[in-house]
């Protein structure tokens, strides 16, 4: 008789424990063990939530090099069947020889599960017919348990789901994580409630009546937005640092359709050079919201409302300030469509800029966050839970990464841009409108402008003072970047075993026909020839996911919790003529109190870190065990954490500290 000692950690978060009769049977190359019942002197306290707990499970002789584990529970009356979260199991086997079976993950039915040993294998190096039999059985349940959903036509697939309790358990909120998010999102609209505004259709009297809707809300960077929202530096800024910093670019030469006046701008500029001479010097830039153009605005209550696609040129100055200097609201140049200058009246500047504000919420909201970092986080999760098992080593890199996307973007379809959700009540973009931007954003998406060294480029923002968007996000890519390399490079020596590693490739061409909706324009592979290409793929799905996801979503609150700065929608028309404006008209343009509360409400709800936030780089799920990439795991927390050094030494020095890339900020996984 032969003896495996065999260790069980059942994971350390709410709701874990089982109080049900665990089985497990080792299985290796020369035979397996009886399905064994795991008894210590525990009893039932051994699988307590946070329980390590050892067992023997005896053969009569060796069963050789362990393949995989098959383990089960069974409830015994009077206990019920309960779920369990299992995080892994350790063997020692009689020859002395360690294995480990990452898990992590729920066990809430009678049936039998397997695991495979945690070394990583290419599905070209599955010499055992056990180990090709379990890979091949575990897709097939993740071909059935993730399945591709064309949402809308036009727009990226996503996850088969109604509900979220449609979902599998593995990808589910935790327990945690949704008690908090319940309570953020009720908490929030009972605070409403309680004051009578959350049904109010009354348009705004005083703008500062506003800064009462949630006087216990507040970050540092809200009350410094309500202090500045009028300054054209702050606007300025914005377009750098805000939450919608891709797309801002050099201006090299003006739009035909922007026919701005030459003498009235060139009083705004500094010193003796004129716009022409501050263009080739790169000091002059652009945003033009042309996607927004023509989209159909959004009818709330019975009213129209109003979604500009405004061109904006901005200039930065020698004391490395941007500020605009002509911002035309329509994209067709016209008598009825003036260009703004900051010499206008007051009102017209400022109603001009809140009309700029606006298009950018709706266009960040549903380009630069949903489509951008959201639906494509998803893509690229559901094409690795159906292609990919968990013993491939790409699993083992980007698992980190799903956490909870699949569950957000679900309760984002039912509650924000359903039928009555958020954006459909209370967005100018809301309804057709939104459809129309998600199709024009999805085909206008580059791969490059995915990847933010690419993009810096080819916006020509690699010069502006005080990108902190650019700097944090370059030195980010280039940690990730390194990480990535390091641990594809260790598991593939050559281009060919890129090549012939079929379900590499099946994950890309998911992601290339299911994301990106085979449009080759894109620039996405359509499989992988080179390790290279591998490399910076998986780079830009780690970065999106990360990086880019924070730098877009964490700031919602910073930037929109004070409505003028960020509205919703617009009530009234843009002015056709100068000098039409007054403080009364701004607040019957800007959104009413129910559309203003409602969006403060949901700002502070997606801006509002879980206690189960897991960090950039914080990896506590165990899935690798070979050394190297232990090794190098451990290589890209130390430079994150030099990183977050570097970037709270830089923000000591700044008004508006810029802290949404700092990965000590930056969660693996879109998950809220
Ligand atoms: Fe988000």
């Amino acid at each position: 008789m032969v003896r495996y000692e065999v260790t069980v950690f059942t994971a350390d978060m709410a709701t874990a424990t089982t109080f049900n009769n665990v089985f497990l049977k080792l299985v290796g190359t020369d035979g397996e063990s009886e399905r064994t019942l795991l008894v210590d002197d525990k009893g039932c306290a051994s699988f307590f939530k946070g329980a390590v707990s050892s067992f023997s499970v005896c053969c009569p002789n060796s069963i050789g090099k362990l393949v995989l584990i098959e383990v089960d529970k069974q409830h015994l009356p009077p206990f019920l069947e309960d779920s369990w979260f299992a995080s892994k199991v350790e063997v020692k086997s009689p020859e002395g020889d360690n294995y480990k079976f990452p898990i992590y993950r729920w066990i809430i039915d009678s049936k039998v599960h397997r695991f495979r040993e945690a070394t990583a294998l290419r599905v070209f190096e599955e010499n055992h017919h056990l180990g090709r039999n379990s890979r091949q059985q575990e897709l097939k349940q993740r071909e059935e348990d993730y399945r591709w959903d064309a949402y809308v036509g036009g727009v990226p697939h996503t996850m088969k789901a109604s509900h979220p309790h449609s979902l599998p358990d593995e990808v589910r909120f935790s327990f945690t994580k949704k008690a908090e998010f319940s309570y953020t999102a009720s908490e929030g609209m009972r605070e409403l409630k309680l004051k009578g505004l959350d049904d109010c259709k009354e348009n705004w009297t005083d703008i500062y009546a506003i800064n009462r809707v949630f006087c216990c809300r507040k970050t540092d960077l809200s009350e410094y937005v309500q202090q500045h929202w009028k300054d054209d530096a702050f606007f300025g800024y914005q377009f750098l640092n805000g939450v919608n910093p891709i797309l801002i670019q050099r201006c090299t030469a003006l739009p035909n359709n922007f026919p701005v006046d030459h003498i009235r701008i060139n009083n705004h500029l500094r010193g003796p050079h004129g716009l022409q001479d501050e263009m080739k010097k790169g000091n002059i830039f652009l945003c033009d919201y042309k996607r927004l153009d023509g989209v159909k605005p959004n009818t709330i209550n019975g009213k129209k409302q109003y979604l500009m696609a405004p061109l904006v040129l901005l200039y930065s100055t020698p004391e490395d300030s941007l500020v605009p200097i002509a911002i035309q609201l329509k994209q067709t140049p016209a008598d009825d469509n003036p260009i703004f200058y900051p010499s206008d009246s007051e009102y017209d500047w400022l109603t001009a800029k809140i009309f700029v504000r606006s298009a950018d919420f709706n266009y960040h909201q549903l380009n630069t966050h949903l489509l951008r970092t959201h639906l494509l986080a998803e893509v690229f999760a559901v094409s690795l839970l159906r292609n990919v098992p968990m013993v491939h080593p790409l699993y083992k890199l980007l698992i980190p990464h799903t956490r909870y996307t699949l569950q957000i973007n679900l309760l984002a379809r039912l509650l924000l841009i359903s039928e009555n959700g958020f954006f459909t009540n209370f967005a100018s973009s809301g309804g057709e409108g939104m459809i129309t931007i998600l199709k024009k954003s999805l085909s206008s998406v580059t791969y490059s402008s995915l990847c933010i060294p690419d993009d810096i480029a080819e916006r020509g923002m690699e010069a502006v003072p005080n990108f902190y968007y650019r700097d944090d996000g370059l030195r980010l890519w280039d940690i990730i970047h390194r990480f990535v390399q390091g641990i594809l490079s260790y598991y593939y020596k050559k281009d060919d075993e890129v090549q012939q590693d079929s379900e590499l490739q099946t994950w890309i061409r998911d992601i290339f026909e299911h994301g990106f909706l085979s449009q080759a324009g894109t620039g996405i592979p359509q499989r992988f020839s080179t390790v290279d290409e591998l490399v910076r793929f998986v780079t830009m799905v780690i970065f999106t996911c990360s990086g880019q996801h924070s730098a877009v979503n964490c700031g919602q609150f910073d930037y929109g919790g004070w409505m003028p700065n960020a509205p919703t929608t617009m009530q009234c028309p843009p002015p056709t003529t100068k000098g039409t404006t007054s403080e009364a008209t701004m607040l019957q343009t800007l959104p009413n109190v129910d559309a203003t509360v409602q969006g403060m409400a949901i700002m502070w709800l997606l801006s509002k870190r879980s206690s189960d936030f897991v960090h950039l780089g914080h990896f506590p799920e165990e899935h690798f065990r070979e050394e190297i990439p232990r090794r190098l795991i451990k290589d890209f927390q130390g430079e994150l954490e030099v990183l977050s050094a570097a970037i709270k030494t830089r923000n000591e020095n700044l008004v508006v500290p810029y802290t949404y890339m700092d990965p000590k900020e930056v969660e693996n996984s879109v998950a809220i």
